[in-house]
C-alpha cells in the first residue's frame, strides 16, 4: 500500500505527500497518520466517488469554468483509473488520507493540470456527503430487492402449509392453534414494513449534497441541478451547512437496518427452537447447520444463531451514528469520518444476510406430524369451547369459567378436551351439543378464523397469493 508513487517535476500536486502541504512545517507521525486516515476503508467507495466528479467536472465545463478539453481529459483520466481500481493495479496510499485524495492525485498523475481543476469549486466535504448518498442508495436498492426475495420465500413455503397446524403460543406456552403458513407469513408482514421504511429512508438519502463545498457554498456560478440530474437525485440540498454535515439519513439507514435484523433475529430465535429435539417443528438443510468436534450426535443451528448475534453489531452501529451526530457543531467536523464503517457493516452484514435467509427458507423440512402433536397438547381449542358456549348464549366470563373446570379435569385425567365423551362434557355445562366437537378439533378451531389476518387455510392461501403477486417480477 505505501508504495511512492514516480515523481514528475512538473507534476507539484502529485509529489506533495498532502495536499495541503506547504501550509505545514513536519509531517505527521506514522501513527496519526494511521488514525486520521480513511482509505483503508473508504477505497470502496472509488466507484460512485469518480461517478460524482464525472457529474461535477460536466457542469463546471457546461459553465465554462473549465473547458471541454479538461473535461473530456478527466473523462478518459477516471476511466483508466477505474481500469486499474477494478484490475487490482492502483496503488492506494495512505499519506493521502482517503479515496477521494488517492483518486485525484491519480488523475493530475494521469492527465496534468486538468486534473488539478477538478476541485474547483468543491471541497471534499460536500464530495464525502455525495458519495456517502450514492453509495448508500445502492445498497438501499440492493436490500429492498433482496427483502423482496425473502418475502417471496415464506409466501411460498406458506403456500406449501396452509394447512399445517402447529401450536401458537404466548408467554412460549400453548395458546390456540395456529397455521404454519399464517405464522410464516407474520414474518412476510414484518418484512413488507422493512421495505417501505427502506423506500422512505431512501428519499431523503437521494438529495445532492454537492454545491455546498466547505461549507459556505461557492462562488462559481454553479449548476446544482444539473448536478442533481446527472446523479440520479431527487433534488439539492438546500442548506449547504447542513448539507456537509447532517448524516441522519445513515442514521435512518442504520434505525431500519436494525429493525430488519431484529426480525431477522426473532424469526431466528425460533427457527434455532423449531431444531430443538425436543420440540423438532423443521430440519434446516445440512449446509447452514455445523456439527460438533466432540459430539458426534449433534446438528446446530448456526446459521440463525449466528444471525441473531450479528444482530447486535447492526444494533450497535445506530447507536454509535446516533451518538457520533449528537455532539457535532456545524458544519463538517472530522467526526464524521467514523460514519462509515458501521453503516458499511450494517449493509453488508443485513444484505449476506437476507441473502442466506431466502435460500435457508426454500430449504426447511417441516415436521408437520410434530407440530400437529404439539397443537393437540396444551389445551389449544379451550377458547373455542368458551366461544362455543357463547354462542349457546352463555356470558363470556361464564364460559371462561367453565371451560377453566372442563380443562382441568382432563389435566387430572391426562386428555385433551376432544377426547372427553359428550356426557363428559354436558356434566360442565348442558347447553353443549354434538357439534361441539367441530370446534374442538384443531382444523375446526383455525378454519373458523377466516377473516383478514386469521389463520384460517383458505385466508392464508389468499394471503400468500397476494404476496407472491406482489413479489412477482413478471
Ligand atoms: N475522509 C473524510 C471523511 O470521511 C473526507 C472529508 C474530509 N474533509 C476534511 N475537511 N478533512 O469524512
Amino acid at each position: 500500500m505505501e508504495k511512492k508513487p514516480p515523481s514528475s517535476p512538473q507534476n507539484q500536486f502529485a509529489n506533495k505527500a498532502h495536499a495541503w502541504s506547504a501550509r505545514f512545517s513536519e509531517p505527521v507521525s506514522d501513527l496519526v497518520k494511521r488514525y486520521t486516515a480513511s482509505v483503508g476503508f473508504d477505497q470502496r467507495m472509488a466507484g460512485v466517488d469518480i461517478q460524482g466528479s464525472l457529474a461535477h467536472a460536466d457542469m463546471l465545463a457546461s459553465i465554462g469554468v473549465i473547458s471541454a478539453q479538461d473535461k473530456a481529459d478527466i473523462d478518459k483520466g477516471m476511466e483508466q483509473i477505474l481500469e486499474e481500481i477494478a484490475t487490482g493495479q492502483f496503488t492506494w496510499l495512505l499519506d493521502l488520507e482517503d479515496v477521494h485524495l488517492n483518486i485525484e492525485k491519480r488523475l493530475v498523475e494521469l492527465i496534468g493540470d486538468a486534473g488539478k481543476r477538478l476541485h474547483t469549486g468543491r471541497s471534499r466535504n460536500d464530495q464525502v456527503a455525495t458519495d456517502i448518498r450514492l453509495w448508500l442508495r445502492i445498497e438501499i436498492d440492493t436490500i429492498t430487492d433482496l427483502l423482496r426475495r425473502l418475502r417471496r420465500a415464506l409466501a411460498q413455503l406458506a403456500l406449501e402449509h396452509t394447512d399445517t397446524i402447529m401450536p401458537g403460543f404466548t408467554h412460549l406456552q400453548v395458546a390456540q392453534p395456529v397455521t404454519f403458513g399464517h405464522h410464516l407469513l407474520a414474518y412476510a408482514e414484518m418484512f413488507a414494513r422493512d421495505t417501505e421504511r427502506l423506500a422512505d429512508c431512501r428519499k431523503r438519502v437521494n438529495r445532492l449534497p454537492l454545491g455546498a463545498a466547505a461549507l459556505a457554498g461557492t462562488s462559481y456560478p454553479i449548476d446544482r441541478e444539473r448536478v442533481a440530474k446527472t446523479l440520479g437525485f431527487d433534488g439539492v440540498c438546500r442548506n449547504s451547512l447542513d448539507a456537509v454535515s447532517d448524516r441522519d439519513f445513515a442514521i435512518e439507514f442504520c434505525a431500519a437496518a436494525a429493525l430488519i435484523m431484529t426480525h431477522i433475529s426473532r424469526f431466528s430465535e425460533e427457527l434455532v427452537l423449531w431444531m430443538n429435539p425436543r420440540v423438532a417443528f423443521i430440519d434446516l438443510a445440512d449446509r447452514f447447520c455445523t456439527g460438533s468436534s466432540i459430539m458426534p450426535q449433534k446438528k446446530n443451528p448456526d446459521v440463525p444463531e449466528l444471525a441473531r448475534g450479528k444482530t447486535a453489531r447492526v444494533n450497535g452501529h445506530l447507536v454509535a451514528l446516533l451518538t457520533l451526530m449528537k455532539g457535532q457543531p456545524l458544519a463538517y467536523n472530522k467526526d464524521n469520518q467514523e460514519d462509515k464503517e458501521g453503516l458499511f457493516d450494517s449493509a453488508d452484514t443485513v444484505r449476506d444476510t437476507l441473502t442466506i435467509f431466502a435460500d435457508m427458507i426454500g430449504g426447511i423440512k417441516v415436521k408437520a406430524e410434530a407440530m400437529r402433536a404439539a397443537a393437540l397438547q396444551g389445551f389449544a381449542t379451550a377458547t373455542d369451547l368458551a366461544d362455543y358456549l357463547v354462542k349457546k348464549g352463555v356470558p363470556f366470563r361464564d364460559a371462561h369459567e367453565t371451560v377453566a373446570r372442563a380443562v382441568r379435569t382432563c389435566e387430572e385425567k391426562g386428555c385433551d378436551l376432544a377426547e372427553l365423551k359428550l356426557e363428559e362434557l354436558q356434566a360442565f355445562h348442558p347447553g353443549i351439543e354434538r357439534d361441539v366437537f367441530a370446534v374442538l378439533t384443531l382444523e375446526g378451531s383455525v378454519a373458523a378464523r377466516k377473516h383478514i389476518g386469521g389463520t384460517a387455510p383458505e385466508r392464508v392461501r389468499l394471503e400468500a397469493r397476494r404476496i407472491l403477486d406482489e413479489t412477482d417480477l413478471g
